[in-house]
C-alpha cells in the first residue's frame, strides 16, 4: 500500500530580506496510514513548517508532498482550501477557538460552508462534544472553560469533517502534566480508530504515545526511530 504522506526532496525556503531561510532543506518522509507519528527536534528545525505544508496552509517552494495519492502542488487555491477542510484536522497549542461563540459553535464551525443540513451538524458537534467529555459544556464560552478542556474543544472541532489525518502542533505545551496527559490519551483514540497523526512536541511523556518518532535539525531529518506504540498501529482510513 502506498504510503498516505510522501514528502521528496521537501524544501520550504523564506527568503529574509538578502538571505534566504531553509526551513525545510530537502526532507525525504513516508508516512504509513495509521501511524501516530511524533515530530521532536529544536527550535526552528522546521516541525511547524512540515505541519503547516502537509495540512495545506502553506506550500512547498521545492520538492514534492503527496498526499492520499495527491500531488498538493497540483491543487489550485480552490482545492486546496477544500482538502484543508476535508482531509485533515489541525489542532494548535493555542486552541485558537473564537472567543465569541460557545463550545458548540466552535466545534460546528468548519462545517458551515459544507451543504449538510444545520440540525445533522448540530447533532454531530454535539455527538463529538459528548465524545470529548464536554457533553455538558456545549454553550459555555473558551473564557469559562479549563485550558484542557478548551483543547477537547479544539479536538472535537478537528473532527468534525471526520479527516483521515490529524495534525496536531504542540498540543500540550500550554498544559500541565496530569492534562496533557488527558489530552494525549483522547488524541491516542482518535489514532485508535484509524486515523494517521503527526504530533510535534518537546515532551518524552507524550512521545511515549507514538508508534514511530523522527527528529528533525536544521530542515532535514536526522533521526526515525520505532515508539513503544508501533505495536498498535491499526488498519486504517484512507483519505
Ligand atoms: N513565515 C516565516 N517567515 C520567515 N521565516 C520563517 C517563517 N516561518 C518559519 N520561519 C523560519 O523557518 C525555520 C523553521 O521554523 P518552524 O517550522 O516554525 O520551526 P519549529 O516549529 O521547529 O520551531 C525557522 O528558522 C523560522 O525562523
Ligand atoms: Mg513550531
Amino acid at each position: 500500500m502506498a504510503p498516505i504522506i510522501q514528502a521528496i526532496g521537501l524544501r520550504r525556503d523564506y527568503v529574509m530580506g538578502s538571505s534566504i531561510v531553509h526551513a525545510l532543506d530537502g526532507l525525504d518522509l513516508e508516512v504509513d496510514a495509521g501511524e501516530f507519528l511524533c515530530i521532536m527536534g529544536p527550535s526552528g528545525s522546521g516541525k511547524s513548517t512540515l505541519l503547516n505544508l502537509v495540512g495545506g496552509l502553506d506550500r512547498p517552494t521545492g520538492g514534492s508532498l503527496i498526499v492520499g495519492g495527491e500531488d498538493l502542488q497540483t491543487l489550485d487555491e480552490d482545492a486546496l482550501a477544500a482538502y484543508r477542510r476535508r482531509r485533515v484536522g489541525f489542532v494548535f497549542q493555542s486552541f485558537n477557538l473564537v472567543a465569541t461563540m460557545s463550545a458548540l459553535q466552535n466545534v460546528e464551525f468548519p462545517t458551515l460552508f459544507a451543504r449538510t443540513p444545520a440540525k445533522a451538524r448540530r447533532a454531530r458537534a454535539q455527538e463529538l462534544l459528548g465524545r470529548v467529555g464536554l457533553g455538558e459544556r456545549a454553550t459555555h464560552k473558551p473564557v469559562e472553560l479549563s485550558g484542557g478542556e478548551q483543547q477537547r474543544v479544539a479536538i472535537a472541532r478537528a473532527l468534525i469533517n471526520d479527516p483521515a489525518i490529524l495534525l496536531c502542533d504542540e498540543p500540550t505545551g500550554n498544559l500541565d502534566t496530569h492534562t496533557g496527559r488527558e489530552v494525549m490519551s483522547l488524541l491516542s483514540d482518535t489514532n485508535h480508530e484509524g486515523r494517521t497523526l503527526l504530533v510535534v512536541t518537546h515532551d518524552p511523556n507524550v512521545a511515549r504515545f507514538a508508534s514511530r518518532i523522527i527528529r528533525l535539525q536544521d530542515g532535514q531529518l536526522v533521526r526515525d526511530e520505532v515508539g513503544e506504540n508501533a505495536a498498535f498501529v491499526v488498519a486504517s482510513k484512507q483519505p
